[in-house]
This record gives C-alpha cells, sequence and structure tokens, in this order.
C-alpha cells in the first residue's frame, strides 16, 4: 500500500457493489449496441482507467478502445473550470458510436467540455457513461448510463485519487475531511 489507511473517513462503496454495477452497467451498454458497428470507448484518463478496463471486459459487442486525458484541477480539489487537453484521440470519429467513460462528474465542466469537443467531430453517436455522480449544483451533462449518486464529499480508489495518491483501493472511500481540506 502507498497510502496511509487512516486517512480514510469511510467506505461509500464496496468492491462487491462497484463489481455489480458495472456489469450491470455493461450489460445494459451491450444491449444498447447491439447491431451497431464501430463502437468506441473513449475512457478519460487517468481516473477511468479501472473502470474502463472493468466495463470493457464486460461488453459483449465489438468495441474499441481509446483514451483522452484531461486536466482542470492542479493537485488539489478545487476546480479552476478551465480544461486542457493532454491527450488526444488517435483517430478520426466521424463513423464512430463514441461512448465516453469517465470515472466521476463533480462540477461537470470536464463532461460539458468533452462533449462539446467530441460532438464537433462529427461522430456517428455521443454518449456518456460515469460511474459517479456527485450531488451538487454541477452543470447538466447528459449521462447515458451511470452507476452511482453520491453525495458532496471527496472520494478516492478504484482509479479515484487525490493528489495522484490512493487509485488502486479496491473500493471507493469518502477521505478525510481534514486531508483534502487542510486548515
Ligand atoms: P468536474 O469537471 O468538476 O466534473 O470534475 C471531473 C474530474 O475531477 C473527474 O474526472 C475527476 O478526475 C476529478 N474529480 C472530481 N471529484 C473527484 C473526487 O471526489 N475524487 C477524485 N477525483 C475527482
Ligand atoms: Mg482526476
Amino acid at each position: 500500500m502507498n497510502y496511509p489507511a487512516n486517512d480514510l473517513e469511510r467506505i461509500l462503496l464496496s468492491e462487491e457493489e462497484i463489481k455489480v454495477r458495472v456489469e450491470s452497467l455493461a450489460k445494459q451498454i451491450s444491449k444498447d449496441y447491439t447491431d451497431t458497428p464501430n463502437l468506441y470507448l473513449v475512457g478519460i484518463l487517468k481516473g477511468a482507467f479501472i473502470f474502463l478496463a472493468d466495463l470493457a471486459r464486460h461488453i459483449t459487442v465489438p468495441h474499441k478502445v481509446d483514451f483522452m486525458a484531461l486536466s482542470s484541477y492542479g493537485a488539489t480539489t478545487e476546480s479552476t473550470g478551465e480544461v486542457r487537453i493532454i491527450l488526444d484521440l488517435r483517430q478520426p470519429v466521424e463513423r464512430m458510436h463514441i461512448l465516453i467513460v469517465e470515472d466521476i462528474i463533480d462540477t461537470g465542466n470536464t463532461v460539458h467540455y468533452l462533449q462539446r469537443l467530441l460532438k464537433g467531430r462529427q461522430p456517428a453517436s455521443l454518449k456518456t457513461c460515469a460511474l459517479i455522480k456527485k450531488q451538487r449544483n454541477s452543470i447538466e451533462v447528459p449521462v447515458d448510463y451511470l452507476g452511482f449518486t453520491i453525495p458532496n464529499v471527496w472520494v478516492v480508489g478504484y482509479g479515484l485519487d487525490y493528489a495522484d495518491t490512493y487509485r488502486t483501493l479496491p473500493y471507493i472511500a469518502e477521505l478525510k475531511k481534514e486531508i483534502y481540506q487542510p486548515r
């Protein structure tokens, strides 16, 4: 382990809960994209790497996987509202049915920006799958597949980080407030 376990307030989503939900999302996606060629899963790095890996392995229709890296935060939990592309897709998407795979929607800035950007590249279709959405006054973004809704707290694990730490915890836990809101 590369983190002190006592930084965690409580486990919000257990390994088993996540597994069950991810499998059911994959089942729904497989059903909806039956007979749809060119399904293109676009995982948003780094946070979605574990979610995408588990989701994709349960999707039973043919698909390709690619990644984008975006950044709206520094090493803190304060959103700047600004989104930057760090890594772009490797190919044009005109004939692709894009499914954005995102870890968590907080302010909604990242997904909003991404949906506008990718729509501009005229894919065959564009949908969004997010593992988690926080309950807060975020920008309204369409989410076609959603795993869980959680309170407005900082969570880590299952790909999610705080200052690039805690990503490989098998569950999703709330971080103690004193860690991310130092007095
Ligand atoms: P948004 O643009 O405010 O919706 O934030 C989206 C991005 O911020 C996500 O893709 C995550 O990388 C990161 N993020 C937001 N909330 C959390 C959290 O609670 N834990 C870890 N990362 C988060
Ligand atoms: Mg992140």
